[in-house]
């Protein structure tokens, strides 16, 4: 395909449109009467995922006409193209390889002339060093007491991934350790997580792409100040504070020394960093055993997305499935429901890796869109969720695409409650299916004027996804398969979803009202007349 026919004008864009008016019609209740073995026809297993999307609105040959819509919108040529560091991420002129920081050592993947494969394994073992220093209570804080407690401060994928995957894995975690993280501008978040801890034992991991960032820089300096008023001296702050950055002049002026500087490369975009050192403290909890265990789960789904057919790839087959509620069906939600406690981070995790990668309105070539983007991500984890939002999935007006996230095996046997949650899930997925007739209340004598409103349509579809267990190589793989499913609806979408401009206009106009907040005069005002009374009321009101 020419990058620049419109979505739209490929004949399969318009097969599928014609495919959706059959297939809309149709009610899951039949698809699975006229064909009993539709529960495993279709359901796929790559990479230790299990996949069912039998419930999905879809029949075979849906499947294939999705597959046919990446095929000719170049998807596989754009996956290589990936792969091979070629510098698809336009407006900002780089290469996109999260990919590398999950290669084997044996690997080589070239950017601008270089291997770049060796300087990741580089980081690797400097912060594996690091983190068994740590781990170990060799890396001692300025008075010689040994590091108890963490705190990441970091913001956007300098938070979020480290966050979830630190939740995700608190089982395998160092419990001699403390781990906190801080994101928000806001001082109670810093005040909250370091309330209860003794600055001698605390090390800051300053986690920051650009080192530019205003909430994690004011962060930073709040916790230098707060290490300094116990530890009185400078040279401390060697001993406490690490960085996690792509610039290394910002970190020196700082005042960290670039030795306890982890780095990382312009080619892993923030939202795609967890795999590198960002996640420094996530190898500090788990150790660095778990977190290669962990790239290699990752890996593991890369090799998948990268060789299998469409119609048998994972994560190929959740973005197009997306693309099919999204753009046919107009749904404008997919709700990602872990049955998984510790998972409880990852729909916030998600929420920026899919957002902020796929909220665009142009084309790569600047062409505005006329049709839908990403959709809203949004979830609680089980069963919590049921006794809140589900109530509207069932039997709202929205149709919102559920994927539900379970694992065969729980971190913690106790009693009934692993059966009890996987009965859930299976239920939820069951019920949005099938739902309850009219007719089948009326059987169980259901007053008529109750009918209308204990009737579930069901038809609402959902992808079940079944793991054996919650362990870092698990993670890895639904980390990826999510990052990949980003992926492919780019690409088909013709957006560029490695770049985030929408979130530069709100930090420069917060950089203009900061200094009219903290102005000891009255300043001029010259924003409309809203924001002009939220200033002046504020600073009315503030002490
Ligand atoms: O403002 C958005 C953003 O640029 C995200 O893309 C990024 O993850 C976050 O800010 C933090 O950026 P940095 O790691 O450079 O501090």
């Amino acid at each position: 395909m020419a990058d620049n026919t419109p979505l739209k004008s490929l004949p399969a864009w318009q097969a599928l449109e014609a495919h959706y008016e059959k297939v809309s019609k149709l009610h899951l209740r039949g698809l699975f009467a006229a064909d009993p073995a539709r529960g495993e026809k279709l359901a796929l297993e790559a990479a230790g995922i299990y996949f069912d999307y039998s419930k999905h609105r879809v029949t075979e040959e849906t499947i294939g006409l999705l597959a046919d819509l990446a095929e000719s919108a170049g998807l596989r040529e754009k996956i290589e193209d990936m792969f091979t560091g070629e510098k698809i991420n336009v407006t900002e002129g780089r290469a996109v390889l999260h990919t590398a920081l999950r290669a084997p050592k044996n690997a080589t993947i070239v950017v601008d002339g270089e291997n770049v494969v060796p300087h990741v394994h580089a980081v690797l073992e400097k912060m594996a060093g690091f983190a068994e220093k740590v781990r170990g209570e060799h890396w001692k804080g300025y008075t010689g007491k040994p590091i108890r407690n963490i705190v990441n401060i970091g913001i956007g994928g300098s938070d979020l991934g480290p966050v979830m995957a630190y939740e995700a894995l608190k089982s395998y975690s160092h419990r001699g350790l403390t781990f906190r993280f801080v994101s928000n501008v806001d001082g109670t978040d810093f005040a909250e997580a370091v309330t209860d801890l003794d600055p001698a034992e605390t090390l800051f991991i300053v986690a920051s792409k650009t080192f530019t960032t205003q909430e994690t820089m004011t962060n930073a300096e709040t916790a230098r100040d707060w290490a300094l008023k116990a530890l009185k001296d400078k040279a401390a702050i060697a001993k406490h504070f690490v960085a996690v950055s792509t610039n290394a002049a910002r970190v020196s002026e700082f005042g960290i020394d670039t030795e306890n500087m982890f780095g990382f490369w312009d080619w892993v975009g923030g939202r795609y960093s967890m795999f590198s050192a960002i996640g420094l403290s996530t190898m500090i909890a788990i150790g660095p055993k778990h977190f290669q265990e962990m790239l290699d789960g990752a890996h593991e789904m890369d090799e998948h997305y990268r060789t299998a057919p469409f119609e048998r790839n994972l994560p190929a087959l959740m973005g197009l499935l997306g693309i099919w509620y999204n753009n046919f069906f107009n749904a404008q939600a997919i709700a990602v429901l872990p049955y998984e406690q510790y998972l409880k981070r990852f729909p916030a995790y998600l929420q920026q890796m899919t957002m902020e990668s796929n909220g665009k309105r142009v084309t790569t070539d600047g062409r505005d869109v006329d049709y839908q983007t990403s959709q809203i991500y949004w979830g609680e984890p089980g069963t919590n969720g049921q006794h809140s939002f589900y109530q509207l999935i069932h039997q709202g007006t929205k149709l919102i695409p559920c994927d539900f996230i379970a694992f065969a095996k729980t971190r913690h046997k106790l009693g009934r409650h692993h059966d009890l949650l996987m009965a859930n899930v299976f239920a939820q997925a069951e019920a949005l299916a099938f739902g309850k007739t009219a007719a089948e209340l009326k059987a169980e004598g259901v007053k008529d004027w109750l009918i209308p409103h204990k009737t579930f349509e069901g038809n609402r579809p959902s992808t079940t996804m079944l793991l054996d267990e919650l362990t870092p190589a698990a993670l890895g793989r639904l980390v990826a398969l999510y990052e990949h499913s980003v992926f492919t609806q780019g690409m088909i979408w013709q957006i560029g979803p490695f770049d985030q401009w929408g979130v530069e206009l709100g930090k420069v106009l917060a950089g203009r009202i900061a200094p009219e907040l903290e102005a000891a005069a009255e300043p001029e005002l010259n924003h409309d007349s809203s924001t002009n009374a939220l200033i002046r009321r504020y600073r009315q009101h503030r002490h």
